[in-house]
């Protein structure tokens, strides 16, 4: 059995379903954001240690401004309430990403950051205005500014991910079979599992399934 201690999800689908079922995608978003909460849940009973959730990429602010609006006041009032029980619970959270919001919000992801930064049981990695090619080439730049040696080991320390192990498991939700500049480096040796679901339709079960399939998986890493 693999040992599993970081999944990461491409959240995918949450748009497509709003239309279909409520007419409009933000109501796709509002509940995809049920789906993140059981999830979350499962992560903590399957006692795996990191979660990295894609929330929003640096190509999504192509979106049209009501949508972008709305997820970022999604965001806030998910933090504003919920922030005391998932520090309550132990977790983590943990931005990954530029922080160029608005100041409210950037304030409000710092807040959250430091008062959970101690937390052991889970650490949630956030990924919000994330791309991964951005990632590399600004770590890459770091080891020439402090003129380091260019290594995996050097490279790993300027990666929004430091501290962090590279995933085990990717899932990507939503029938579409693609990595959208997700974690490029990190997802080097991951399984990964496509679902055909939407995001918002994934629940614990679909979770729970994926992850038996991945424990039973032979891991090579190269070697045979
Ligand atoms: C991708 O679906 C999803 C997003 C860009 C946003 C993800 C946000 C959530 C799951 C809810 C908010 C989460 C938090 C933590 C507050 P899509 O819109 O690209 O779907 P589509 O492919 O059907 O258009």
């Amino acid at each position: 059995m693999n040992p599993l201690n970081h999944v990461a999800i491409i959240m995918d689908g949450n748009g497509r379903w709003g239309l279909k079922y409520k007419n409009s995608r933000n109501a796709g978003h509002k509940a995809g954001l049920n789906t993140v909460e059981k999830i979350i849940k499962e992560t903590l009973k399957k006692k795996i240690k990191f979660l990295t959730l894609y929330a929003f990429s640096t190509e999504n602010w192509k979106r049209p401004k009501k949508e972008i609006n709305y997820l970022f006041n999604l965001l806030e009032n998910f933090l504003l309430n919920r922030i005391e029980e998932l520090n309550k619970q132990n977790i983590k959270l943990k931005i990954i990403g530029v922080k160029s919001f608005s100041s409210k919000l950037n304030n409000l992801l710092r807040k959250s950051e430091k008062k959970t930064s101690k937390n052991k049981r889970l650490q949630i990695n956030l990924a919000l205005n994330y791309g991964s090619k951005f990632e590399i080439i600004n770590a890459f730049k770091n080891l020439n500014k402090n003129k380091e040696k260019i290594s995996e080991k050097n490279l790993n320390k300027y990666l929004l991910t430091r501290n962090t192990p590279d995933p085990d498991l990717l899932i990507r939700t939503g029938d579409t079979k693609r990595l959208s500049n997700f974690l490029l480096w990190q997802l080097a040796y991951s399984e990964i599992f496509f679902e055909k679901k939407l995001w918002p339709e994934f629940n614990e079960k679909d979770y729970s399934k994926i992850i038996n399939k991945f424990k039973k998986i032979k891991r090579n890493f190269g070697n045979i």
